[in-house]
């Protein structure tokens, strides 16, 4: 058997004086001997070698053993063990085991039992003991060992930990006494501890012996108590038997052994308590104010940041050093492993919303932030650390819906405003509405509007053409230049006017001019007028003119609305749901708007190629901008020194129209396909019997000309939709002032633009 269980040695020579130093001192002997028994050979009619004896149980060795030492010494005897005759040859102190069983009376016992019953096992390992030497089967009163004949694993009522755990303890805790008997805690520890079977601490060979120079029997050798008394194993080591432990060491509520609240040993030491003896052995609100890693302190590891950690200021970066201390993690068996933790009130009331700007307030990341705050500081007592509507900043708001970032605003409101809150704004100037706003659009193409379609019915174009024209036209190329950079003009002039207004001083002028150059303009009714008309009747030139214009500045216009479908497609507005998100239907009106631009401009360029093939083969020429046939158009029109559209117009009117169309087609056609295709030569009889290829060639044309009208048409359709939802969408940051100037600017370049367009 091997000895070991150090700690339990130390201890008992710590508590037992002169014999355990003794014990100490031959420990490193060992015994390989069979066991002990009492009526062996050795057995000297009733007296027997005191090293025979079963050594001394556990609880009598950590006790103070003068009485059980003398009650053995009073059995003791110088005995004679060898003769020659009469005379002795060999003496040897012999022990009588007949006196022991009077010597170990009840009452000496008694004063080992208190000690001695904690454990139920050192009980019974004393009980054993007892009834070896005196044959008695209880060990004070009678039937008091009734309860140790059968141990069983039960018999430990709360179970036993491993003498480990006690490593877990704060030392204050270890070095502390207890409260009812004021015995040290290792003491305590000591009398309820037990080891998997019993193992022997001394010179098992020899564990009593008599000392001459001291007249007393000493112990060299005492007997662990081993959990094998229950009749089941466990695994090698050193255990302690906890109801044992916690009736025997108590502490006092009101002083305990580990003060301060704010320490971390104080937390060790209850958990510690908790997880042995269980919550019954602390005061009832013995969890407040524990250092665990459960809410209170989040462990370093655990620990992470925001998305917009870059932008915070170092104050609150800074502040997981400053909040840092030791905090408990419990582990599986409820005790304390400390951990480095940021102390999460600390954290929290040092931080608010406010403390963080950048990206902290934009959009993604401030959703990011506020969720963060949200989730971290949400439920500490007292904090107030979030704007009481921080739900709305947890949600896209309005400004992170619009994919730019400047504003028309009066420099005044956006100052102290870094995140606009609706409702936060008191403008120095007062907002147009959004229905003022939208209205002056509407202003704008009624007046375009009703320019281009009474001009086309009164012949405004005529007056037009003889004050401000020369009567040769600049050809539709420079018409459609004109018309276009007359709208530029007005948006350039507008933004200006903007920029010049006291407290707009920092509108971006380009920025707005651009934008405005997707406003809606009815630009497809000329190209529908001229659709109305009689095929050969057509004007192409104007609508050239205009298209040539309109498509400048929806080139122009691409720029926002193209950045829009992009910004709408990166932030997942098209398919995320809208629901509960402060103008959400506005984002999404102007989100669908510029989708729907976007997907008309791709729609026209694959009808414009599957139609350019067609009027290449047809006109014969790979100039795509100006078919043949208009140009001879505008040659025709040239050579009468009249506008052409005019009179034919004016002729469709008065009655004589069928005639004089057919001549026209006929010059028209005649001129086209005589200069390119001499060889194809068609007759033209008063009845449109017209040849294949001309017919497929207007087919054609008209073709083009029905689907650039229509996708003009829902290209208004679009930008209104854009425009609608923009507007409503950002009301307070895209308020331009002097609408009334702005617009009336816009309604005279307008009517410019639609006279200019008709003089063609
Ligand atoms: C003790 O001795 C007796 C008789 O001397 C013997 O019958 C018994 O088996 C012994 N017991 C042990 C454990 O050696
Ligand atoms: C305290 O001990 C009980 C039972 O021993 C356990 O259920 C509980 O989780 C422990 N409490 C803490 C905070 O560890
Ligand atoms: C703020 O942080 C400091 C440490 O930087 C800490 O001492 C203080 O208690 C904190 N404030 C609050 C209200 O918790
Ligand atoms: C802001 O408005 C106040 C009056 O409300 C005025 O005194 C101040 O000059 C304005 N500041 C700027 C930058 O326009």
């Amino acid at each position: 058997m091997r000895i070991y269980s150090p700690w339990l040695v130390l201890l008992t020579a710590a508590v037992c004086g002169v014999t355990a130093k003794e014990v100490i001192h031959t420990a490193s002997l060992n015994f390989d001997g069979a066991g002990h028994n009492l009526s062996s050979q050795n057995n000297r009619g009733g007296w027997v070698n005191p090293e025979d004896l079963t050594p001394m149980p556990q609880c009598i060795a950590q006790q103070d053993q003068s009485t059980w030492l003398s009650a053995m010494t009073q059995c003791t005897g110088k005995r004679c063990t060898s003769h020659f005759g009469v005379f002795c040859t060999h003496h040897q102190w012999l022990t009588q085991l007949s006196c022991l069983s009077t010597a170990f009376s009840s009452d000496v016992i008694k004063g080992y039992l208190p000690y001695c019953s904690r454990s139920v096992l050192a009980k019974a390992q004393l009980y054993v003991w007892v009834r070896e030497h005196t044959g008695r089967t209880w060990l004070v009163d009678v039937g008091d060992a009734n309860e140790l004949q059968n141990l069983s694993p039960a018999s430990l009522a709360e179970g036993y930990a491993a003498v480990n755990v006690m490593y877990k303890a704060p030392t204050c805790l270890t070095r502390s006494v207890s409260a009812l008997s004021m015995e040290p805690f290792h003491r305590v520890m000591a009398s309820c501890s037990f080891t998997s079977t019993t193992l022997h601490t001394g010179n098992a060979a020899r564990p009593w012996e008599y000392s001459g120079s001291l007249r007393s029997m000493i112990a060299l050798d005492f007997e662990t108590v081993g959990y094998d008394l229950t009749h089941h194993r466990i695994g090698y080591g050193n255990y302690f038997d906890k109801e044992c432990f916690c009736s025997a060491f108590t502490i006092d509520p009101l002083q305990e052994p580990c003060s301060g609240p704010g320490q971390i040993d104080w937390t060790k030491e209850r958990l510690w308590i908790n997880a042995t003896c269980g919550p019954m052995s602390l005061p009832d609100n013995w969890m407040d104010r524990l250092k665990t890693t459960e809410f209170a302190y989040i462990p370093i590891e655990d620990w992470h940041w925001p998305t917009c950690v870059t932008d915070m200021p170092k104050q609150v970066t800074g502040l997981t050093d400053q909040c840092a201390t030791d905090a408990c993690e419990i582990d599986s068996n409820g005790y304390c492993k400390v951990k480095r933790a940021v102390d999460r009130a600390c954290f929290c009331h040092n931080i608010s919303y406010r403390s963080c700007g950048g990206s902290c307030q934009i959009f993604e990341t401030r959703i990011d932030y506020v969720k963060w705050l949200h989730g971290l500081c949400g439920s500490v007592q007292d904090w107030h650390g979030l704007p009481d509507d921080w739900r709305h900043l947890a949600v896209p708001i309005p400004s992170d819906m619009v994919p730019w970032r400047w504003t028309i605003q009066p420099s005044n409101t956006s100052d102290n405003a870094p995140i606009t809150l609706p409702g936060s704004i008191e403008s120095t100037e007062k907002c147009a509405s959004n229905e003022e706003k939208l209205g002056s659009f509407a202003l704008i193409n009624i007046a375009t509007f009703l320019a281009a379609y009474l001009g086309r019915r009164t012949g405004l174009h005529r007056i037009t053409r003889s004050f401000l024209w020369h009567p040769h036209p600049w050809g539709w190329v420079s018409t459609g230049l004109l018309i276009a950079v007359l709208q530029l003009l007005a948006n350039c002039l507008n933004a200006f006017l903007v920029q010049s207004t006291f407290g707009y001083e920092d509108t971006p002028v380009f920025q707005l001019m651009l934008l405005w150059c997707s406003m809606p303009r009815p630009a497809w009714l000329p190209i529908l007028l001229i659709t109305s008309q009689p095929f050969e009747a057509m004007n192409f030139s104007a609508a050239a003119s205009s298209l040539l214009a309109e498509m400048i500045l929806q080139l122009l216009s691409s720029y926002y609305i193209i950045m829009t479908v992009d910004y709408g497609l990166k932030h997942n507005f098209y398919f995320a749901d809208m629901e509960g998100v402060e103008r959400g239907t506005s984002a999404k009106t102007m989100y669908a708007g510029a989708l729907l631009w976007f997907l008309i401009i791709g729609v026209a360029f694959v009808q414009l190629w599957r139609t350019i093939p067609i009027m290449n083969r047809l006109t014969g020429s790979g100039n795509l901008d100006l078919p043949k046939w208009q140009r001879s158009t505008q040659r025709a029109s040239n050579n009468a020194e009249e506008p052409w559209a005019y009179s034919n117009e004016h002729r469709t009117r008065s009655g004589e129209n069928s005639a004089h169309w057919k001549t026209k087609s006929r010059t028209l056609e005649e001129t086209s396909l005589m200069s390119d295709k001499g060889g194809i030569h068609k007759s033209y009889g008063t009845l449109p019997t017209e040849s294949q290829i001309d017919w497929a060639s207007q087919k054609a044309f008209m073709n083009l000309h029905v689907v650039t009208a229509i996708s003009m048409l829902l290209l208004w359709i679009a930008q209104w939709l854009f425009w609608g939802g923009f507007i409503s969408l950002s009301s307070e940051e895209f308020c331009p002032p002097r609408l009334g100037i702005l617009t009336a600017v816009w309604i005279v370049f307008s009517l410019a633009g639609a006279a200019i367009g008709a003089t063609v």
